[in-house]
């Protein structure tokens, strides 16, 4: 087997090979004059299972994934799989009005045209895998997550919503802490509103877990329903930090006391590895479905 890293998942990509004690390849990527993308891959040949790891977002990476597939199977590769740490458009996963795209089924009919099999992590629905044709399989970052908060003192670990419920059920199952979810209303792309905490935070030390973090509106309204409740310390991991615009540094200059973020995006908060997760599972075939 051979790992090779686009340009989203250099990191990511590397220390998979390194945990299956294979070869790694980064992919040389650069940009015409005009922006469209060139990428290499420095080799003679492949042969036998190779490992694309690439994020499907933003939309470049998701062109510069389709070409390095492509010079992977002209220079010979067998089977290919495709590691997409971050899948992007994955909560377009429905026609919510009229005219709409559903976005996250394009996504998985792109994958499935290109590659032999395809491994996700935290997608975010589960039903999203049931456009996939070929074999799949999504990853759970809640092992890596619990692990990286034992034993920092967490009472309680909360979603924000009920979407995420089962992600912190998993998380607090892993830790031996309570589990729990907030009420959340979405008002706009940027706004959220979270019914006050029912739950006894007095004195407690909460860890709020989702799936992402994009604007961070979820998480700042989480934090203030949670103090507002009498939280003590409210710490937040999720499995993708997309943090746009400046959402990290004000999540960071906020009265939460961590912001953590496994690396399937690379930020200054991802401090949490699902290399391991990954690695294991590629070791095992895969498991897909
Ligand atoms: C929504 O259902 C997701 O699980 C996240 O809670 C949400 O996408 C986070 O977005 P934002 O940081 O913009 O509130």
């Amino acid at each position: 087997m051979i790992v090779i890293g686009g340009s989203s998942s250099v990191r990511l990509a590397r220390e998979i090979a390194e945990n299956l004690g294979c070869e790694f390849i980064q992919a040389s990527t650069s940009r015409f004059p005009d922006g469209e993308c060139y990428t290499k891959i420095e080799k003679e040949k492949l042969e036998g299972e190779v490992v694309i790891v690439q994020n499907t977002y933003p939309d470049g990476n998701l062109v510069e994934m389709l070409l390095i597939r492509d010079a992977a199977a002209n220079l010979g590769a067998g089977k290919i799989t495709m590691v997409v740490p971050y899948f992007g458009y994955a909560r377009q996963d429905r026609l919510f009005k009229p005219g709409e795209p559903m976005s996250a089924r394009v996504m998985c009919r792109i994958l499935d045209a290109v590659c032999d099999r395809v491994v996700t992590i935290d997608l975010h629905k589960e039903s999203t895998l049931d456009f996939f044709t070929h074999p799949h399989k999504d990853l759970k970052a809640a092992g890596a997550i619990a692990d990286f908060f034992k034993g920092r003192g967490i009472d309680l670990v909360l979603a924000p919503d009920a979407g995420a419920a089962g992600r912190a059920e998993d998380v607090g199952k892993r830790m031996g802490v309570p589990h729990d979810h907030l009420k959340k209303t979405r008002l706009s792309g940027t706004e959220v509103r979270i019914a006050p905490a029912e739950m006894d935070c007095e004195g407690k030390n909460i860890l709020i877990v989702d799936d992402m973090i994009s604007t961070g509106g979820t998480i700042m309204a989480a934090a203030a329903a949670l103090r507002e409740a009498g939280a003590l310390s409210v710490s937040v991991a999720c499995t993708h930090g997309v943090f746009v615009g400046n959402a990290l540094d004000k999540l960071n200059s906020s009265a939460l006391s961590g912001v953590h973020c496994c690396n399937t995006l690379d930020s200054a908060a991802s401090d949490i590895s699902v290399a391991k997760i990954i690695a294991e599972n590629l070791k095992g075939g895969c498991r897909c479905r």
